[in-house]
């Protein structure tokens, strides 16, 4: 009898009437799902091959003899657990996902549907470039797009995600003063910075010196202007900042970084929130990167593969990384070589051209808004921002008042005084049905709560879900520290031990010892 289709059950519970608990462990149609490992049938196979003809051994005595400790499962086993677990991930197409600074977006499924044509999904990297003009075209016609909604002459496209574009960027920043003979060591950051900007200049070799905001949230001018010298080699800003708010001075902030023979790097990953009103080349930028996958769609989950193309001045634009893709005299051609107009390239970031994927998606989300359209994206953004702003700012408390960008940032002064930690509202929150906002950054708030809505959400949703915030912190104020301390409670999972998750976590299956013996016994 196959046994792949009996509920996957932990011990049996007392399932007393009302109790919540059940005999088989699920709880509804939910699933308690076991380890794959655990799952092991032995001699259970999903496949059905015949025995290799016999070959020449070429390893030298070096290929294993045993198995390789992998769970023996049916296909069907196999199909349901992964399934199962898919179902358990929150995903910006089950609901609102209100992350400020990740920017969970709407993945249009047009934009989907264009990556997957075969034309450009299965084209392979190693192909003669005369079998893949669409493509180059394609990304040159990308780069057009970027360079004419940045105002900024040139693009490098390949790095994969924002932390790489920053890398680029800086990386180039720092060939670019070597090349004019002025080697630099201090990279100015504001305190609310996101973490890969002090991390990238570290990387690059750089001190980092941290520039502390005003009280508008902003960065301190006359601070920056005490910490500009002949010894600074960039200010790497972000704009819109990661507290929702647009730096106001930042014309005069790059006069500043110019007058010290600096280079104004900004974070350009909150595009989202001024795509199409603002050109960052008119506001004194000499090199920003981009976060494709936060400003023109493109999934954002698990790490990647995102892109972070790098807007670059003309005076960094010969630095720009490898490959290049430029006009010659038979069309698009590639430059791969440090040598003639790349001489002085900094070399290779990653393989290819980059994530080419990403770059379909990217340009099919410019191409069906057009210009008018990526700007109305913007405006809704910042919209529903202050939408929620407003319906929120007699509740909560804003630590900045006034308007906001594409996300409205809440500090923890709402909670003095209740027993509930930011952390305890946001696991409150999933019970309720709504994935938390970022919590506990930008780290300059205390208690930070920063909701991002982005364009696509209706009215409605965010009336619904500003009415259950409401309801939390009012039942947060009727003095039930308890109930928000237990959070969550409806899930699969409770609350787990966050410091142990992070400090110990366990990422890999071991075998029982017995099995384990057996193994290294292999
Ligand atoms: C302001 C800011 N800078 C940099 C990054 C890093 O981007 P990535 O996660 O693609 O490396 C992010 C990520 O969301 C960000 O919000």
């Amino acid at each position: 009898m196959n046994d792949w289709s009996r509920a996957l059950s932990v011990d049996r519970a007392e399932a007393q009437p009302g109790s919540g608990a059940t005999f088989s462990g699920n709880r509804g149609l939910q699933i308690e799902e076991k380890l794959i490992f655990d799952e092991d049938g032995p001699g259970r196979c999903g496949v059905d091959l015949p025995e290799p003809p016999p070959f020449k051994a070429r390893l030298g005595g070096i290929e294993r003899h045993g198995p390789i400790g992998l769970p023996g499962l049916s296909e069907p086993q196999v199909i349901r657990h992964f399934t199962r677990l898919s179902q358990k991930n929150y995903a910006i197409d089950s609901g609102l996902y209100p992350l400020g600074s990740c920017t969970m977006k709407h993945n249009p499924r047009l934009s989907e549907k264009l990556a997957r044509l075969p034309g450009l999904a299965d084209i392979h990297p190693l192909q003669p470039l005369s079998t893949v003009p669409g493509a180059l075209e394609l990304i040159d016609k990308l780069a057009h797009w970027l360079k004419i909604l940045t105002g900024m002459p040139a693009v490098a496209l390949s790095p994969g995600a924002g932390a790489h574009g920053e890398l680029c960027g800086m990386m180039t920043i720092r060939t670019a003063l070597e090349a004019r003979g002025d080697p630099r060591r201090r990279v100015l950051v504001p305190e609310s910075a996101h973490g890969t900007n002090p991390a990238t200049a570290a990387a690059c070799g750089y001190a980092v010196d941290s520039i502390p905001a005003n009280a508008r949230g902003r960065v301190d001018g006359k601070a920056l202007e005490a910490k500009l010298g002949p010894d600074v080699a960039a200010l790497m800003l972000t704009n819109p900042n990661t507290c929702g708010l647009f730096e106001d001075e930042i014309v005069e902030i790059a006069a500043a970084v110019h007058r010290a023979g600096a280079f104004f790097y900004c974070d350009g990953a909150n595009f989202n929130a001024i795509v199409g009103r603002v050109r960052p080349a008119d506001l004194g930028i000499d090199c920003m990167h981009l976060n494709l996958h936060k400003t023109f769609s493109t999934p954002h989950g698990g790490g990647g593969p995102g892109s972070g193309p790098v807007m670059l001045a003309a005076g960094l634009a010969p630095y720009a990384p490898l490959p290049w893709l430029v006009h010659g005299a038979n069309g698009l051609e590639l430059v791969e070589h440090r040598a003639g107009p790349a001489e002085a390239a900094i070399g290779r970031l990653k393989g290819f051209h980059g994530q080419i994927g990403m770059f379909v998606r990217a340009l099919a989300y410019m191409m069906s808004h057009g210009a008018d359209g990526l700007r109305q994206v913007a405006e809704d953004a910042v919209l529903n921002a202050n939408y929620l702003r407003v319906l929120l700012e007699g509740e909560l408390s804003l630590p900045f008042p006034g308007p906001c960008m594409h996300e409205v940032l809440f500090d923890d002064r709402f909670l003095q005084d209740t027993g509930v930690t930011t952390l305890d509202f946001a696991k409150a929150l999933i019970d309720e049905g709504y994935h938390p906002m970022t919590m506990y950054f930008p780290l300059i708030v205390h208690g930070a709560m920063l909701i991002e809505p982005t364009e696509t959400e209706s009215k409605a949703t965010l009336d619904e879900f500003a009415a259950v915030v409401k309801s939390l912190a009012d039942a947060a104020h009727a003095g039930d520290p308890a109930r928000f301390r237990a959070a969550p409670m409806l899930v699969p999972r409770r609350r787990l031990d966050e410091t142990a998750a992070a400090r110990k976590p366990v990422l890999r299956w071991r075998p029982e010892p017995a099995n384990r013996e057996a193994a290294e016994a292999d």
